[in-house]
């Protein structure tokens, strides 16, 4: 987990594993003391329900470099720097995720194999495995480099044969109100030397008795924190990517995670997870919880298809997303900026499929990058096909897929050959001021760099004399050449999805998304972007509905009339694109699978028709309850779509007949009732099902309430029996 600063690259690389590997997860030890002297927190009633992770964080001095790697003098800034971004990550992280609060002060456990020399090896006796020798050279515990301080520890005893223990140091107080403990280091590491583009790596190092994440270390390269290179926002969002390293997104820690029955309190009744990662048949690495495939499926607008998600190929074990898919992660392997990185709902996913956390879902920011692609989106076999205009090919310049920088089109080692509009070296940001052009220069592509100015393909120039005006431009020899670039133009939100542009010295002229316009005083064209600009997370709205059902034994017709705007029509391929739009919708409406729906289409009078059936293989309800489920959603809540600039809304007005069923307001009035009767059988069979998980989950008590000293690494290290 070391976050790297490709420097000039503008691309910061987070390697992992190497430092988490280094570090030993101690988990907390069987009664090694007699309970008369360890405290033992009590446990009240309702102590187990989710409050905000509590995350202290405590600083640590380096003993060797002790903040004396100061070339600058400049030391106790890098340090403030450090401390302020840790609390503001950890604050943020306040609002996203939740655990049952530890009770008591936080103890950290120590490593017997540490302390301890030899234990009793004699299974007869009743100090049995306890520590019979201290280990003289027992220098106390440390997590990547910081010593913990004893306070923070539980303490040791050494055992005679037979008998009470002789204490060698007491429990420490603890730590209060924590759940989760950071050590921060600001130091000039070997690490940091070897790599000098490290700017901060981390680890964990202790977890709890389910195995949560309990302590870790974040290191920060000093030289980095006082770099003006990277900002505060740069430094709060690397730490929050380390943080999350260390609270459970690890390649060493997925295995550890928990499958915990949904509930009003998180941690209880789980069992560790059978899989939690696999390879797909071309080799590729996945994460595979549910809520992770679930949250990747409707991002991609492919619900119902039980996708893994991608992991980057690191070697053995890996810690990050495939940047070829999840671009703008924030656990993704390249960090690429505050501004382009986003904490998504991806992520957060994973972190609810930990097992160990309550995750605020709303706390996640929408990624962009690849939304509503499909199945085919980010393999390396399609990403050069042109395809998806996230991707490019040939390294012409473009705008980066967020449209606040102009970018050129290029790769990098985890985008495995496939290019993407990236950033340019200099000047590239649209939205910053100081990058426009001084008053009087000249200006032919009319740009404006302005908070509001984002990057737009065009070839427009406006390098014209008067009298050029009546020419045709192909006559102007310099205009001939115009290639499609990036520009930077002024742009306003006039409503969802929708805006207009400016450029210099021109009106306001909108720009529908998706085509191409042209601006007064200018030559060329301007390619408006859709579905990336003035985006909000609403894509549908409630008027009211109109519907038809035809049901048969297993094949079923959804069919309903859509107003559109007035005077609208149809040309063949808008009509595909409705048509897959409309039946996105009523996928995510229904969250059912995709692979219920069949032949979609769309007459030039907006009457859409789908049909239903289940094939084999398509997991979930019966077809005629899903379908039954979908009528009454769209009663309660008409489908308003949002397509080409317009909106298209279920109708109650044009209402269907189909064959079958001459009346259609009979057949509506039934299937309300139908679902009413539905309602309450699932709502049956939820309480059935829940009774018997709970039952099923009573399991045999966890290792660690064993009276034997059960070493938390799984095997005694450099302990032997006497
Ligand atoms: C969940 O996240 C939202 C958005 O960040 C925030 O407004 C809200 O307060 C959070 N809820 C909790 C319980 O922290
Ligand atoms: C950091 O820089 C980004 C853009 O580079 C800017 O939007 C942000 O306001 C800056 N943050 C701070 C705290 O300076
Ligand atoms: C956990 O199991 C106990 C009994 O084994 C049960 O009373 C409790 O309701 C279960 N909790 C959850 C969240 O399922
Ligand atoms: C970027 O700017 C620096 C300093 O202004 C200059 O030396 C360098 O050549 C520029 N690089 C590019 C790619 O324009
Ligand atoms: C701008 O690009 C369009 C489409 O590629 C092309 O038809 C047009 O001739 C170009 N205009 C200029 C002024 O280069
Ligand atoms: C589409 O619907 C939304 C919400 O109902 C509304 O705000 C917007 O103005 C509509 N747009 C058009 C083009 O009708």
């Amino acid at each position: 987990m070391l976050l790297l600063l490709l420097l000039g690259a503008a691309t910061r690389r987070c390697l992992h594993d190497e430092t988490q590997k280094s570090v030993s997860l101690l988990r907390p030890p069987s009664s090694q003391l007699p309970s008369n002297i360890r405290s033992s927190p009590l446990t009240f009633p309702g102590s187990r329900d989710p409050q905000p992770l509590r995350i202290q964080t405590c600083h640590i001095r380096d003993p060797v470099s002790g903040g004396a790697w100061d070339p600058e003098g400049d030391g106790m800034g890098g340090e403030s720097r450090a401390l302020a971004a840790v609390r503001e990550a950890a604050q943020r992280l306040q609002g996203v995720l939740a655990v049952p609060p530890v009770q008591g002060p936080l103890l950290l456990s120590r490593d017997p194999a540490q302390y301890c020399h030899a234990v009793w090896g004699d299974p007869d006796t009743p100090n049995y495995h306890r520590c019979s020798l201290l280990n003289p050279g027992y220098k106390g515990e440390s997590c990547l480099g910081a010593k913990i301080p004893d306070a923070h520890l539980r303490g040791y005893a050494l055992w005679p044969e037979q008998g009470p223990p002789q204490l060698i140091q007491p429990d420490g107080p603890g730590v209060q109100n924590t759940d989760f403990l950071l050590y921060v280091r600001v130091a000039h590491t070997s690490k940091c030397h070897r790599e000098p583009s490290i700017i901060a790596y981390a680890a964990c190092c202790q977890l709890d008795s389910e195995d949560r994440p309990l302590a870790g270390t974040i290191v920060y390269c000093a030289q980095h924190l006082t770099s003006p290179s990277l900002n505060h926002s740069d430094i709060v969002m690397a730490t929050l990517h380390e943080l999350l390293h260390a609270l459970g997104f690890s390649g060493q820690l997925f295995k550890k995670w928990r499958d915990c029955p949904s509930g009003p309190s998180v941690g209880e009744n789980c069992s560790t997870r059978q899989q939690v990662t696999r390879r797909d048949e071309w080799g590729q690495l996945l994460l595979t919880t549910p809520t992770v495939s679930h949250s990747l499926a409707k991002h991609l607008g492919v619900l119902g298809v039980s996708l893994g998600a991608p992991l980057e190929e690191e070697g053995p074990l890996s810690s990050h997303w495939e940047a070829r898919l999840l671009q703008g992660s924030i656990m993704t392997a390249v960090f690429d900026g505050a501004q382009r990185t986003r904490l998504d709902p991806i992520t957060l996913a994973a972190f609810k499929d930990s097992g160990w956390y309550q995750v605020n879902h709303s706390a996640a920011e929408e990624l962009l990058w690849g939304h509503g692609s499909g199945l085919e989106f980010g393999l390396v076999t399609t990403c050069g096909s042109g395809s998806s205009d996230f991707f490019c090919t040939g390294s012409g310049l473009g705008c980066h897929y967020l449209h606040l920088d102009k970018g050129s089109c290029s790769s990098d080692p985890v985008l495995e050959g496939c290019r993407m509009y990236k950033p340019l070296a200099n000047r590239s940001e649209c939205w910053k001021k100081e990058n426009g052009f001084p008053p009087g220069a000249e200006n032919p592509h009319g740009e404006i760099y302005h908070s509001q100015s984002r990057c737009f393909l065009s070839n427009l120039t406006s390098q014209l004399l008067p009298g050029d005006k009546v020419r045709h431009p192909s006559q102007i020899p310099h205009l001939k050449e115009e290639e499609l670039t990036g520009h930077c133009y002024l742009h306003q939100c006039t409503e969802r999805g929708a805006y207009k542009v400016q450029l210099e010295g021109s009106p306001w002229v909108s720009c529908p998304p998706g085509k191409a316009i042209q601006i007064p005083g200018y030559y060329g064209l301007l390619f408006c972007p859709r579905g990336r600009l003035c985006q909000t997370n609403e894509d549908t709205d409630v008027t009211s509905p109109s519907m038809s059902l035809s049901t048969q034994d297993l094949l079923f017709r959804l069919s309903f009339g859509l107003a559109g705007p007035p005077g609208h029509s149809l040309g063949k391929e808008e009509g595909q694109e409705l048509t897959e739009a409309i039946l996105q919708s009523l996928v995510r409406r229904g969250g059912a699978r995709r692979c219920y729906f069949h032949s979609p289409s769309i007459t030039t009078s907006l009457v859409f028709t789908v049909h239903m059936w289940k094939p084999p293989g398509c997991q979930g309800p019966s077809v005629g309850m899903l379908h039954r489920a979908l009528t009454l959603t769209l009663q309660k809540k008409p489908l308003e779509v949002y397509y080409g600039g317009a909106n298209f809304t279920t109708e109650y007005s044009k209402f269907l007949v189909t064959s079958g069923h001459n009346s259609s307001m009979t057949h509506l009035g039934l299937s309300v009732v139908l679902c009413l009767m539905l309602l309450i059988l699932v709502g049956a069979l939820g309480t059935v099902a829940y009774q018997k998980r709970a039952t099923l989950q009573v399991g045999p008590s966890a290792p660690y309430h064993s009276s034997e000293l059960q070493s938390p690494r799984g095997s005694f290290g450099g302990i032997r029996e006497v």
